[in-house]
């Protein structure tokens, strides 16, 4: 994994001195895009609110090429200021070597692991053979992962993830929260 800890960090070490303990997180808004539609589409990619208490995202993908050998994943973090400024670096995860291990003293791949593991069908070795999908991930769920593993200051914040899959770029994942 291409990670420069010590400055990926900062911005969570300085963060973490002005959070909030009640931090309160909502997904605003979820943007899939597959840049690439012959090899994956998306068959839904949405934010649905059953009641007030218990909101969820969901995203379900249908790969055309099967199998998934090799994933690599862009992820950073972005903090609505003017426009969105990345708050951390480019993380390249590759998420089938990641499987092997599971091992990351990243806070952001930490996150994208227990994301994986409690809602996904995703959370095992490569290779996929299989339409992967992240099923009803609560607000709640991630309002215990921003107190816990990723303490930031309240704001708007993007998510983004590109995905390279079987050495092509093939789409992307924004998603958008409020943390207040
Ligand atoms: C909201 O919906 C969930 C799932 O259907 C249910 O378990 C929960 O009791 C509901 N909460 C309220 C306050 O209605
Ligand atoms: C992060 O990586 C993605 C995908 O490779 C790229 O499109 C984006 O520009 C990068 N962001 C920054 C701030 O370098
Ligand atoms: C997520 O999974 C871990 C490990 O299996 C478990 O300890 C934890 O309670 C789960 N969290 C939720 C919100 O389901």
């Amino acid at each position: 994994m291409r990670v420069h800890y010590i400055i990926w960090m900062v911005p969570f070490i300085l963060a973490s001195c002005v959070t909030e303990i009640d931090s309160l997180f909502e997904f605003t808004n979820i943007k899939c895009n597959s840049i690439d539609k012959k090899f994956f589409d998306f068959d839904y990619c949405h934010i649905k609110a059953v009641n007030r208490t218990f909101k969820y995202m969901s995203v379900r993908t249908a790969l055309h090429e099967l199998p998934v050998r090799e994933v690599l994943a862009d992820l950073q973090i972005l903090r609505r200021f003017k426009g969105y400024i990345p708050i951390t670096m480019n993380v390249t995860l590759d998420v089938c070597r990641y499987m092997n291990k599971r091992n990351s003293r990243n806070p952001m791949v930490n996150f994208f692991d227990r994301v994986l593991k409690n809602y996904s069908n995703a959370y095992h070795k490569c290779p996929y053979d299989h339409d992967v999908w992240v099923e009803q991930l609560p607000t709640q769920f991630v309002n215990t992962q921003f107190s816990d593993v990723l303490p930031l200051p309240s704001g708007d914040y993007a998510f983004y993830s590109t995905w390279v899959v079987n050495g092509k770029m093939r789409g992307t994942l924004w998603v958008y929260g409020t943390l207040s």
